[in-house]
């Protein structure tokens, strides 16, 4: 049987600041789910959040982009704006929903998602990482250790069914255009589009062999559509996971080198990206350092099982360790570049009035 597993989020409020959603969002957003459920819209869902975005897991036979799914999300989200967001004052309420007219589909609305359809195998692990306080190309360097190192995923070099590599779909967020990249041989190639990770994210991977879905992500980027700062992207990622596809191990596994990341603070600076538990899933220290969570769940005839809190793992102790010297560090450089962003990413954030100001303040040396 064929399933669409569909992971949309947004952030429409939170409480504190940048911070967290409260329990009534998430649960004006599960009895949305749980009508669309009874109406059969979707098979199954969760709702969970990380930081201030509210993620709503779903799985349905709609296919990907289906007009009847984004509907759903967008009403959600608008719902939860309404009756709790506005009326508590959260926040930022309804910060993501850039546009009133909605006109079936989410792309370039405001909302991030990672949606694959594929054929349910006899046992379907799938993994879900969230994160907070980054960008889509956060997932950039996972996502090439993951399918493209051999000395990361050991399976590469072990299982039969994962030698022949994988194929990269890497998008240029700016231009809105992608191609498509072999691993192993064009490694190189995909290395020199991915490195640049505000311009370049890697939308999907595929199993080479067969074609079949391994991996989406979210790429969705905020300022391209708004022209101007409205907060970080919170990219969504999911992956299937075991018998020819990257064990649960081998998908975490990159996640304990908490590597540097776009976002942080004002969306400005670079930071280290922190896994951690739903429950330590909010940015407090200068709004971060950028956290990801995880939920692994079974997906069985076309319903969730699950979630386990994948991150929620002594295992994981030293990278969040490792995570806070490297925040530590990174602080000391205040607002001085590279710890701050570049001109050029630097150009969508309030800096741009700021030196707009003093321009005419600048004298030609006599
Ligand atoms: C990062 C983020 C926050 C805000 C910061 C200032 O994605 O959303 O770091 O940029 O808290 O927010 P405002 O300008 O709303 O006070
Ligand atoms: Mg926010
Ligand atoms: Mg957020």
């Amino acid at each position: 049987m064929k399933v669409t597993l569909s992971v949309i989020k947004a952030d429409v409020g939170s409480i504190a600041g940048h911070h967290s959603v409260v329990q009534r969002q998430l649960d004006v957003a599960r009895s949305s789910l749980a009508r669309a459920k009874g109406r059969d819209v979707i098979n199954d869902f969760h709702v969970t959040a990380v930081g201030d975005d509210l993620q709503l897991i779903m799985v349905h036979n709609r296919g990907v982009e289906s007009r009847a799914i984004h509907d759903l999300a967008w009403k959600t989200f608008k719902e939860v704006t309404d009756k709790v967001s506005k009326p508590l004052k959260l926040y930022a309420a309804g910060q993501d929903l850039l546009s009133d007219a909605f006109s079936g589909n989410l792309k370039g609305m405001g909302p991030g998602y990672a949606e694959a359809e594929f054929e349910e195998r006899q046992s379907e692990p799938v993994v879900v990482f969230m994160a907070d306080k980054t960008e889509p190309g956060a997932w950039n360097w996972i996502l090439y250790k993951i399918y493209a190192d051999p000395l990361s995923t050991a399976g590469l070099v072990i299982d039969p069914k994962l030698r022949k590599g994988f194929t990269f779909r890497v998008l240029d967020m700016e231009e809105d255009e992608y191609v498509d990249l072999h691993a192993p041989e064009e490694a190189y190639d995909i290395l020199a589009l991915i490195g640049t990770t505000g311009k370049y994210a890697v939308q999907s991977v595929w199993r080479r062999s067969d074609g079949e879905v391994a991996a989406v992500s979210s790429t969705s980027r905020l300022s391209l559509i708004a022209g101007r700062y409205v907060g970080k992207d919170d990219p969504v990622m999911f992956a299937r996971a075991q018998a020819g596809f990257p064990a649960l191990g081998e998908l975490t596994d990159p996640f304990a080198f908490p590597h540097l990341v776009a976002g942080w603070m004002r969306g400005s600076h670079i930071g280290p990206l922190m896994p951690v538990g739903i429950k330590d899933a909010k940015c407090t220290r200068f709004d971060g350092p950028p956290r990801v969570a995880a939920l692994g769940f079974q997906i069985t005839d076309g319903k969730l099982v699950g979630p386990v809190d994948v991150f929620d793992d002594p295992a994981f102790d030293n990278a969040r360790r490792e995570a806070n010297t490297i925040a530590d560090y990174l602080r000391r450089h205040g607002p001085i570049m590279p710890a701050r962003l570049g001109p050029q990413e630097m150009e969508y954030t309030s800096l741009s009035e700021v030196l707009k100001s003093l321009k005419h303040r600048m004298k030609k040396p006599s």
